[in-house]
């Protein structure tokens, strides 16, 4: 026996004493374990079950299997393996007898990161949402980069959900993009709740199997834009993503894929309300952070949401009492030569500070009550050479003020209508910034109009808080958690915004608090989008007014759905303590 090998060997107890008791604690380097003597052979386990840290030497034993008494999670007594996989296998120790005396083996016989990962994936096909958390925690705070479990999570979910693309993947990739916002230890709980809403939207359903490209690889990218077009105005799912896949498998881009998507999302307008758009945006960005290897079964996963999507030319509110429709497709036909235009002009610097004064007007027509004004608008702003990406922010912009402004008169439902607009509203803006696809553009015109015809959430409209300068911006901080305690503080949460942005708070500070705060909360998938969109539109918009009124508005978007039950905060506060080596039972 080597010197390291000998050193991984400890003296556990004499033979004799474990006979008579049956069943002994040992404290070892920093373990404790359960001795146990079983039909005349000696076992070793950890004491803490794997499940929630109940002392397995509490436990019954019975032909071999270790049935621990909190939630009887049962074990196999020699190898530690569970018949119960939300409760983990428990370690077991190899066990030597020299002559009286037991010696334990505590070499690490698994390579804990990778262990984790395999929990990883047996959360995900089993939805457990305490798996996840422990895995999420201990991949994370163990060094590894969040992408990893976040790939795991994106690979699941493209591939475990017959529908495709859903609500699970866009929470999955929402939390991504919030973890560079939030505080270290408030990053593995994003992961958690990434993960589990992936579970959650798979569990049950039939495995999607994704379409082989076509074969050959002739078909030019123009083509396979066009076909792809014309499968989706026929519904035709599957030949929509034959094209998808044969695009990426053909080498394709990142941006000329997102054109070929969004403008087959822009077809119609404004289709599902804003969310197959918002899908797209949201894949792409899941790409970003997963790598381009991943597209093909991540971007194939959109096509049945494509081609299903209920369209507003089919929706009366589109049409009646004015024909939002036939008002957009008169300003589309004049697009081409807009952006013409303005593509002259934008260099010209007396054109910039024209624009400047000319933005401020359109927000008031944007948030005005004529609908052909605000398509002049936009198509007057492009020929004055706006890029249809700062065109898009501006819409943006005037959604967030939306919510903002949102009166709590208002049916709890409504907020619903403000928050697809806005989300809708912020992926085009991103889909632009991503490709300057001209058809894309159509997207910038129907987030307006669904920025019109939400005008009667703001009648009365909520005042904007007022600038408010003299507040101690770590006073408000610690203040936020307790408005959020309580119900319906709307107002008050937008107040405390402001008031901590106009007092000089770091605005970083501020998308972390709030960050923290969506995460305490059960998930709604309309609370994570709003809180989401808010932080990239204040990003974007800076220290600037836009900024201001985000994070106004994801505050009181937040309060507006606050406190929850918080039964997901409680899964994952469990999984924490375990991973800190917490006694979870009372009695322990
Ligand atoms: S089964 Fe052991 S703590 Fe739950």
């Amino acid at each position: 026996m080597s010197e390291t090998e000998s050193a991984r060997w400890v003296r556990a107890a004499a033979r004799t004493d474990l006979d008579l008791e049956g069943c002994r604690v040992v404290h070892l380097n920093g373990h404790t374990l359960a001795l146990f003597a079983h039909n005349g052979v000696v076992h070793a386990v950890d004491n803490r079950c794997p499940h929630m840290g109940f002392p397995l030497s509490r436990g019954t034993v019975g032909d071999c299997i270790l049935t621990c008494h909190w939630h009887h999670a049962r074990f196999d007594l020699r190898s530690g393996g569970t018949f119960d996989p939300w409760a983990d296998d428990v370690r077991a120790f190899p066990v030597e007898i020299r002559g009286d005396e037991i010696w334990v083996d505590l070499a690490p016989r698994r390579d804990p990161l990778e262990h984790q990962r395999e929990r990883l994936r047996e959360g995900l096909e089993r939805e457990i949402p305490l798996v996840l958390a422990k895995a999420a925690i201990a991949l994370t705070e163990g060094g590894v980069d969040p992408a990893q479990p976040f790939r795991e999570g994106l690979e699941f979910g493209v591939h475990h959900r017959r529908g495709g693309w859903g609500q699970g993947l866009t929470i999955h990739a929402c939390m991504m993009n919030l973890i560079p916002h939030l505080d270290p230890e408030e990053r593995p709980r994003a992961v958690y709740h990434g993960l589990s809403a992936v579970a959650r939207d798979s569990a049950g359903m039939a495995p999607r199997f994704g379409l082989r490209p076509l074969p050959g690889g002739s078909a030019s990218p123009e083509s396979l834009e066009r076909w792809l077009r014309r499968f989706v105005e026929v519904r035709d799912a599957e030949g929509a993503e034959r094209c998808i896949v044969t695009a990426v498998r053909a080498g394709a881009d990142a941006a000329s894929v997102a054109a070929m998507l969004f403008a087959a999302a822009t077809d119609h307008r404004y289709i599902q309300t804003g969310h197959v758009l918002d899908f797209i945006n949201k894949a792409m960005e899941a790409l970003d952070w997963a790598g381009w290897d991943a597209a093909e079964s991540a971007l194939s996963s959109l096509a049945t949401g494509l081609a299903h999507a209920e369209r507003m030319e089919e929706s009366s509110a589109w049409r009646h009492p004015v024909d939002l429709v036939d008002i957009l497709e008169r300003a589309f036909e004049q697009l081409p030569a807009a952006l013409a235009t303005g593509s002259r002009r934008r260099d010209r610097a007396e054109a910039e500070s024209r624009r400047g004064a000319a933005r401020e007007s359109l927000v008031e027509v944007l948030l005005g009550d004529d609908p052909r004004a605000i398509a002049e608008g936009l198509l007057a702003e492009l020929r004055e050479g706006c890029t249809p990406a700062e065109l898009a922010g501006i819409v943006a912009g005037a959604a967030a003020l939306r919510i903002a402004r949102f009166h709590t008169s208002n049916e709890f439902g409504d907020w619903d209508r403000a928050l697809h607009t806005f989300t809708f509203a912020n992926a085009v803006h991103q889909g632009l910034r991503r490709t300057d696809s001209p058809a894309l553009v159509r997207g910038v015109f129907d987030a307006a109009m669904s920025v019109y015809l939400d005008r009667f959430l703001n009648i009365p409209a909520a005042a904007l808080p007022e600038p408010a300068a003299d507040a101690d911006p770590e006073w408000l901080l610690r203040e936020l958690p307790l408005i959020l305690d309580r119900q319906q503080q709307v107002n008050e949460a937008g107040a405390l915004a402001a008031s901590f942005l106009d007092s000089g708070g770091d605005p970083a500070r501020l998308r972390a608090a709030l960050g923290a705060m969506l995460l305490r909360e059960d998930r709604d998938f309309h609370t994570i989008q709003a809180v989401e969109a808010a932080f990239r539109q204040q990003g974007l918009a800076g220290d600037s007014a836009s900024g201001r009124v985000a994070l106004i508005a994801a505050a009181r978007y937040l309060a507006g759905h606050a406190p929850t039950v918080r039964a997901q905060a409680q899964t994952f506060q469990i999984a924490r303590r375990l991973h800190r080596g917490d006694h979870l039972f009372e009695g322990d």
